[in-house]
């Protein structure tokens, strides 16, 4: 009854919103699936944009965030089944920034009907989704962008070009971080309970296993980013939210394709929620010529007075600090006391600062794409890769293993982390090509 009730409600909405028009000149016509937080701050992007790109459609399975991207996108259609609007052949290009656990089958659908696709980060929950997503991607001929913004914001790419310089000397170190202090009581406790009467949660939780509704499992609030990511069964918890971003600057910079061993270590030690995912957590990984460690505590901020996230390349010359506002280098300083006291310093610091909007410029790069038939700047392997480095955090840890990868076939022995690797899809839904 509460599905059909929502189902109805979106169709009133639907029939009550102006039809789209058909003259839309040679723009990009774009279907959006899911109108949460980052789905409308894409929108915002996408709306600055308009001479090339138009929201034509919306799909959303909670009524209030239709409703407030409404408010955005007025004109645009609603198909409360976001699989009617992937079948709709007006769309060009679809926006897909639904919870993680259901990026890899909307994607292969989107190209399977011929559209192009800009799919949010992490781009899947298992590896073999994302390889899925490359394998679709490419046997259907689409551009797919990950929202992975930072390989369009400009100091990135300075960062990336000082490491591969020779700049900083032989980088044998990188290290990632992300500290936050929500303890004692985290997201909290909720009891399970009904599903509220304006959400589809059947819709929601999609291929992901049959549960009752919790509100943290769904995670949408008004004040923070939603809490399914803290829930395995749709996400990773800070190891792909944020840990990804990281890790994708790296291997850009390093030029890796992705670590040949990785170990994880962590558990929920602190916060009394009922997250699954861990509230501390160091992941090591293992390259030819260096280590990159990703570091998160949930449970202490504390930084040593550098800021609560970043990125660090450790070289013989120098150290390069990377942010979203900005990168700094400070030299190595050598001080030697024989034969007499001396300092040797080999380069000057440096620092240069944020100078565009990645996001506009990640969907600039999008659309670019979309005309030229290129690959973006972040294709779906590139996103692959970032995301199958952070999942493996996630496999290390969770299956207590040290794993041995093979990052080019993306492979591995070890028979434990490969249960972790993939994972069953609830009926009817199925991945396939
Ligand atoms: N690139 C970035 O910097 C960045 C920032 C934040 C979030 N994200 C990513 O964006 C994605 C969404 O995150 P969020 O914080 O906006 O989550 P959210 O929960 O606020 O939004 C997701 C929306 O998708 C809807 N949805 C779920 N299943 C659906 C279905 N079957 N059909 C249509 N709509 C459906 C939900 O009801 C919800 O409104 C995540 O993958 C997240 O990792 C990226």
């Amino acid at each position: 009854m509460k599905r059909r009730t929502f189902v109805a409600a979106s169709a009133a909405l639907a029939a009550s919103g102006a039809a789209r028009g058909d003259n839309h000149g040679d723009k990009i016509r774009l279907g959006v699936i899911g109108c949460g937080r980052r789905g409308r701050n894409n929108l915002r992007s996408v709306l600055r944009l308009t001479d090339d790109i138009q929201v034509v459609a919306l799909s959303e399975v909670f009524k209030p965030n239709l409703e407030e991207t409404l408010k955005m996108v007025p004109d645009a259609k609603i198909y409360p089944d976001f699989r009617d609007l992937i079948a709709d052949k007006d769309i060009d290009a679809v926006l897909i920034a639904t919870p993680d656990h259901w990026h890899a089958y909307m994607s292969v659908e989107a190209c399977k009907a011929g559209k192009d696709v800009y799919v949010e980060k992490p781009v899947s929950v298992t590896v073999h989704e994302g390889q899925m997503m490359v394998k679709a991607a490419r046997k259907y001929d689409r551009v797919v962008q990950v929202g992975t913004q930072q390989r369009s914001g400009k100091h990135f790419a300075e960062a990336k070009d000082i490491v591969q310089s020779g700049r900083l000397g032989t980088i044998s170190f990188v290290r990632t971080w992300n500290y936050s202090n929500l303890f004692p009581e985290g997201i909290g406790v909720p009891p399970d309970t009904d599903p509220p009467a304006d959400l589809d949660w059947d819709m929601w939780l999609g291929p992901a296993p049959e549960r009752p509704f919790n509100k943290n499992r769904f995670g949408v609030n008004p004040y923070q980013y939603a809490h399914f990511r803290w829930f395995w069964d749709y996400a990773g918890g800070m190891m792909t939210d944020w840990g990804i971003h990281l890790l994708d600057i790296v291997l850009w910079a390093m030029a890796e394709p992705g670590p040949r061993s990785i170990s994880t270590y962590g558990g929920k030690y602190a916060l009394t929620d009922n997250r699954e995912t861990p509230d501390t957590i160091q992941a090591t990984y293992e390259f030819p010529t260096f280590v990159c460690t990703y570091e998160n505590r949930v449970a202490n901020a504390f930084s040593g007075g550098q800021p609560g996230y970043g990125i660090q390349f450790h070289g013989t010359e120098g150290t390069m600090y990377v942010n979203r506002g900005y990168w700094e280098i400070a030299p190595e300083v050598r001080r030697y006391r024989e034969p007499e006291p001396r300092v040797e310093r080999r380069m000057e610091a440096a620092r240069g600062e944020s100078a565009n909007h990645s996001t506009d410029d990640h969907w600039r790069d999008f659309i670019a794409a979309v005309r030229n038939r290129n690959r973006p700047v972040c294709d779906i392997e590139i996103g692959h890769k970032s995301t199958a480095m952070a999942l493996l955090g996630n496999v290390s840890l969770r299956s207590r293993q040290r794993v041995d990868w093979d990052p080019v076939n993306e492979t591995t022995e070890n028979k434990e982390a490969q249960t972790y690797l993939r994972s069953d899809y609830r009926e009817p839904w199925k991945l396939e090509l």
